[in-house]
């Protein structure tokens, strides 16, 4: 039998690779192999990501790309992901050459529907079904995303989640430390647990009992093999108690937390149905501050929502320096079909870009400072790649600060006490 080849590309968040890791897994069982090189492929995959517009004119300009790669040869072309569970009939209808459209929530129905054609169509949202089949093969070296809750019931005005990724689901616990140990018995290292709202977790073990997910990063402590554990992304009203303490009693629980804020304004919070206020989160800061001193915070912003006055974007800015993050990402806000706050959009470009512009060369200021407070410290590191260099390594400090150093010995999955030689804006080098 010819080989048969599979190209998938990601365009989404963390949630978004893990499902392509999924896809890869599943047709690789099929007797797929994966290449980089889609003039390759027998079938394309493109795991799609709805969240600001940009992200789907890229798709549909790929779509346009591919649809001549397909002309010439006999490939069958997916879309997957966000954009497919909120837009499939319209790109069936708008590109004939898409096959297939499969939702986040039933692409373990992928296989069948390719080899069955029997439904070009699916957008269920089956998230117990889907876990349940999928295949968990770690093809990473030290690092494994690990989604243990799916979707939103937070509703935010301005974001498509909810409505692409279905309402809030957890996995049963028994199921996530299962997945767990098949990646630490590959050599896996670190675990990254993912949700949309990942703290908002709550899952079933077998006695019926549901549990947070402080209760399930001490159990996957408890696998010798796994030496780190992070999570993302967490929202500032599921912060409870346990997790903030998780951070104090849990020495492989990794000392860095990404809680998205969006606006230090409450006018604008209150705007975003965000449910929760600029003093409520600083709360939250001081409560995980007084059990880690040391730890990193990060955040998301959107600049140029709706009604954003320069005054609300000042009260941002003073939030940014009070809180001093460590890394943080920002967007320009980008009206969403389907979302509350479709029909607005009143802030001017100019001014948009402007306030973006402005809050990146804080955040990068900011980001440079403390790289640069660790120069000449040691710092403990997992290597995760090579670099472009010959005998270069990549790694991450507990901090989740990208680190690069040289070494003639194999680095690759070890941790490492290091000690820094440089800094930069966004990473640090060093030597062993
Ligand atoms: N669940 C996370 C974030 C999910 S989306 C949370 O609750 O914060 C990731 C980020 O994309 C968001 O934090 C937000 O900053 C940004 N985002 C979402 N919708 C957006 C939109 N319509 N325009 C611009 N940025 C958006
Ligand atoms: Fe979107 Fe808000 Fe849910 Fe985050 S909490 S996924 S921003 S609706
Ligand atoms: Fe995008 Fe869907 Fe993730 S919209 S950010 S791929 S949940």
């Amino acid at each position: 039998m010819d080989n048969k080849y599979i190209y998938i590309k990601s365009y989404g968040c963390q949630m978004n690779v893990y499902d392509s890791d999924r896809m890869k897994d599943l047709f690789t069982d099929k007797g797929y192999q994966i290449t980089n090189d889609i003039n390759k492929a027998n079938l394309t995959i493109l795991n799609t990501c709805h969240i600001r517009e940009k992200a789907v004119e890229k798709v549909y300009s790929d779509i346009g790309r591919i649809k001549k790669i397909k002309s010439n040869k006999n490939m069958k072309l997916v879309v997957a992901g966000c954009v497919a569970q909120a837009e499939g009939n319209e790109i069936k209808k708008r590109s004939p050459s898409v096959d297939f459209v499969v939702g986040p929530q039933s692409y373990h129905k992928l296989p069948d529907m390719i080899s069955l054609e029997d439904k070009t169509i699916n957008s269920d949202f089956l998230q117990n079904e889907k876990f349940k089949n999928l295949i968990y093969n770690s093809s990473k070296i030290s690092s494994e995303f690990l989604s243990i809750q799916e979707g939103c019931d937070k509703f935010c005005s301005f974001c498509v989640v909810p409505y692409t990724r279905g309402p809030e689901f957890s996995r049963p616990v028994e199921e996530v430390l299962n997945e767990a140990k098949k990646y630490a018995s590959k050599g896996i290292k670190e675990i990254i647990l993912l949700g949309q709202n990942v703290n908002a977790y709550h899952g079933d073990c077998s006695n019926g009992k549901s549990r947070d997910i402080s209760y399930l990063m001490n159990k996957i402590s408890e696998i010798d093999e796994i030496k780190r554990i992070r999570y993302m992304t967490s929202h500032p009203r599921d912060m409870n108690k346990s997790l903030i303490n998780a951070h104090a009693e849990n020495y492989k629980l990794m000392p860095f937390l990404h809680l998205p804020i969006q606006s230090g304004s409450d006018e604008i919070l209150k705007k975003m149905n965000r449910k929760h206020t600029v003093s409520d989160y600083m709360k939250i800061v001081d409560q995980i501050r007084s059990v880690r001193s040391d730890i990193a915070l990060s955040s998301d912003f959107i600049v140029g929502y709706p009604d954003e006055t320069d005054k609300d974007f000042e009260n941002t800015m003073n939030f940014i320096e009070k809180v001093k993050f460590v890394i943080a990402y920002s967007f320009i806000y980008s009206p969403r079909p389907g979302t509350p706050a479709q029909h607005k959009d009143n802030v001017e470009l100019n001014v948009k870009k402007a306030r973006l512009s402005a809050l990146q060369s804080l955040l990068t200021e900011q980001q440079a400072a403390y790289n640069k407070s660790f120069l000449n410290q040691n710092l403990e590191v997992l290597f995760e790649k090579t670099g472009r260099h010959d005998d270069q390594f990549i790694g991450r400090t507990i901090y989740n600060q990208s680190v690069f150093t040289n070494s003639k010995i194999n680095l690759l999955n070890k941790i490492k006490k290091v000690k820094v030689t440089n800094s930069t804006n966004f990473s640090l080098e060093c030597q062993i």
